[in-house]
């Protein structure tokens, strides 16, 4: 059984190891880097499939029923009606989701017509009834993409809602972090093998909230200057069912909350100047948060910050305790962003 998983382009590696770990009987997976697609094939694949939407990194999970060769210029797809026909019944209601990477004369709208017209064709002349679409509450979600010279065609499992949509956001900061990258930011951090961690700048606390789902015994601290977001992110971790501590500050005051060397890690993303205001200028802020960490981490304790501002990050880095580790690329929100990870040396 094959199945694509979309992630964030830039957070494929971590849907790979989460899937290897979660997910008993693989026999291969691949993915391009910053293609937010990862392909896998599974064996007893049914019974796995709701596991695969305990994964905490991925978007939607796409069960591949067909694929093939696609020409440039025309959008011609081969389906199988009875395949399909094993998903949409009578009465039933569909929709088409569609992507196009490449070189092509048609657009990816162009393809999901395609796909819906042959579906309801051939299921019509074989079985003689006509599923209608439903673009507001269709029973099933049919996907086609066409990258490049491919075209793979299947059945999207996840429904309307990508699984992005946490039901613990009861409370949605205006900069709310998209818990896919909030949990990676933890994996990168390896908070799975921490004790004690902070969010300094934690908003609505997706950050800390992810890290307690992936270590119950973590301990989470959070902090932000407004109460607002203070508030939001308790109503947050109580309707998620996790304890996290959570209080009202600045990041400049945060050595005089905790004593040093108290946290095992350091993960935030800071606001970064385009929705996020901040009362400092945006070096002063991540110098502040470099200088902290430095006090407040152990020694080879790390720090983990998404954040657009890479060669700020890095100059500011450079003349404090730190050895960059790793910097992970992605792309979100029609910017590209970097996850730094750094320990205090
Ligand atoms: C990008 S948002 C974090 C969003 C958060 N990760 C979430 O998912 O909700 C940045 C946060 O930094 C906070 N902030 C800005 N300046 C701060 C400061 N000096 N000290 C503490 N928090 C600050 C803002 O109030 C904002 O909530």
């Amino acid at each position: 059984m094959r199945i694509l998983l979309t992630t964030i382009p830039g957070l494929e590696n971590i849907v790979e190891k989460e899937v290897k770990e979660k997910i008993g009987s693989l026999e291969y997976v691949n993915y391009s880097e910053l293609s937010g697609r990862v392909y896998a094939s599974i064996r007893n694949g049914i019974s796995l499939l709701q596991k695969l939407h305990e994964l905490r990194c991925i978007e939607r999970v796409i069960l591949i029923l067909g694929e093939g060769e696609i020409s440039k210029d025309t959008v011609d797809v081969q389906v199988d009606i009875e395949l399909i026909t094993r998903y949409l019944g009578p009465r039933m209601t569909f929709m088409v989701r569609s992507l196009r990477t490449g070189e092509h004369d048609f657009t990816s709208v162009d393809l999901a017509a395609a796909l819906g017209e042959k579906t309801q064709r051939g299921i019509y002349e074989k079985y003689g009834f006509y599923p209608e679409v439903s673009l507001s509450d269709p029973d099933i979600i049919l996907y086609v993409e066409a990258i490049g010279k491919t075209y793979r065609w299947g059945i999207d499992l996840t429904g309307l809602n990508a699984l992005h949509r946490r039901r613990y956001k009861v409370y949605v900061h205006p900069s709310s972090l998209n818990p896919l990258i909030a949990y990676s930011m933890c994996r990168i951090a390896e908070v799975e093998k921490k004790r004690r961690i902070l969010d300094p700048m934690c908003g609505s606390g997706t950050i800390l909230i992810e890290g307690k789902y992936l270590n119950p015994s973590l301990e989470a601290w959070g902090l932000d200057i407004n109460p607002q977001h203070i508030a939001g992110a308790r109503l947050n971790s109580a309707q998620a069912g996790v304890e996290v501590f959570f209080k009202t500050a600045d990041v400049a005051e945060a050595d005089s909350l905790f004593p040093a060397s108290f946290f095992d890690a350091i993960i935030t993303n800071p606001p970064f100047g385009i929705r996020e205001k901040s009362v400092y200028t945006l070096p002063r802020l991540y110098t502040l948060l470099v200088e902290k960490s430095e006090k407040l981490l152990k020694s080879g304790g790390v720090l983990c910050v998404l954040t657009p501002r890479k060669k700020l990050l890095l100059n500011i880095l450079t003349k404090h305790r730190f050895s960059v580790k790793e910097i992970h690329t992605i792309r979100h929100g029609g910017i590209t962003s970097f996850i730094i990870t750094a320990a205090k040396t």
